[in-house]
């Protein structure tokens, strides 16, 4: 047997009885769907009723009033999907006929429904062959044939896309669907899936190498920047060389040590032969002590932080750098990462 035919039996043997689950009527699938839009289906179900109840046919959904809509839609969240669907409704009305389209290529132009509203609309209704891929759906992928590209990537998207459409029973597309759907929602779960009682155990990925809990893969959206940080310290007695940095970065205006940036943490031999450094600090430079690198956390950034103390010596000033007294630190802004070092090396 297929991957689709045991999901199909498994799915047929343990499906939870869902209203939406016995009709063909494209109406009242994409008013499930909607409403299971970024809700749980215990939650969704009493709203589906009430709905369906109130709004049999898109008919009568279309001739409410947007205040109607958002009443009985209070408490869902999320209520622009209320206001498409009034539009969707009116629009179903005027063009379609008050028949609701069927077909994935006239649903995915109507308000609020995406590539996979409409997949599921239309293989639910009329077993058009379009795989649904959803949250559910990425992490069945994902686990059973390893699949390790991040489901929110533009390659990952299109790798997962392909997947699914590859595995889609076309004779049965809508059982296949919401077998799959079912699967991933009941035991294939985000945590603690019934790998003990999966119907496609054998086959998995995941399972058999053990990093069920790693996958699907998602990536940050916010994406944290990485940064290397080399400050040297130039000192005597009585002064040391600061740095007023721009406003165009982090710790804007404020003060801190020259500084080299690189694009990696380099080794201290690599750091110290590069160009840069003898222009700044001349031909002779000396290193008195490398400090060992402190991870620095901040909202978007995470920071290396290495300071590098050279020996006294006179050096080139840039034109933000300049010479000044220990004793005057503490009247400038520092970063904290910057006032803790020199607050250990000066006695502050
Ligand atoms: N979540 C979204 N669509 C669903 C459906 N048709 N059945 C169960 N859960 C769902």
């Amino acid at each position: 047997m297929s991957f689709s035919d045991d999901l199909v039996q498994w799915y047929q043997n343990n499906k939870r009885p869902l209203p939406w689950r016995d009709t063909h009527d494209a109406y009242v699938i994409w008013l499930s769907e909607i409403i299971l839009q970024q809700t749980r289906v215990e939650q969704g179900l009493p709203y589906f009723y009430r709905f369906l109840e109130k709004y049999p046919d898109v008919g009568s959904f279309a001739a409410a009033s947007e205040d109607d809509i958002l009443n009985l839609w209070q408490g869902l969240g999320y209520y622009s999907r209320g206001r498409n669907m009034l539009k969707t409704a009116r629009m179903v009305q005027e063009e379609y006929g008050g028949i609701f389209p069927e077909s994935y290529d006239q649903l995915i132009k109507l308000k609020g429904i995406g590539e996979y509203t409409a997949s599921a609309i239309a293989s639910f209704s009329s077993n058009e062959a379009k795989a649904v891929v959803d949250g559910n759906v990425y992490r069945v992928l994902a686990r059973y044939f390893g699949i390790s590209e991040a489901t929110n990537s533009p390659k990952g998207i299109k790798t997962f896309q392909l997947a699914a459409n590859d595995l889609l029973n076309k004779q049965n597309p809508g059982l296949h669907n919401q077998a799959m759907m079912e699967f991933g929602a009941t035991l294939c779960k985000p945590k603690n899936p019934a790998c003990g009682i999966c119907p496609v155990r054998e086959g998995c990925y995941a399972l058999a190498n053990n990093v069920i809990d790693a996958l699907p893969i998602k990536l940050n959206k916010v994406k944290i920047r990485e940064r290397y940080f080399n400050y040297f310290l130039a000192a005597d007695e009585h002064t040391l060389v600061m740095n007023r940095r721009n406003d165009k970065d982090i710790w804007a205006n404020m003060y801190d040590l020259p500084l080299i940036e690189t694009a990696t943490l380099l080794p201290p031999e690599e750091l110290l032969a590069l160009p840069g450094l003898t222009e700044l600090f001349g031909d002779t430079i000396k290193i008195d002590e490398i400090f060992p690198v402190k991870k620095h956390v901040l909202t978007h950034q995470r920071l290396f932080v290495r300071f590098i103390k050279l020996q006294k010596q006179p050096i080139k000033l840039k034109e933000e750098w300049f010479n000044t007294d220990i004793n005057n630190l503490k009247k400038l802004a520092l970063p904290k990462v910057i006032f803790i070092f020199l607050k250990n090396i000066f006695n502050l």
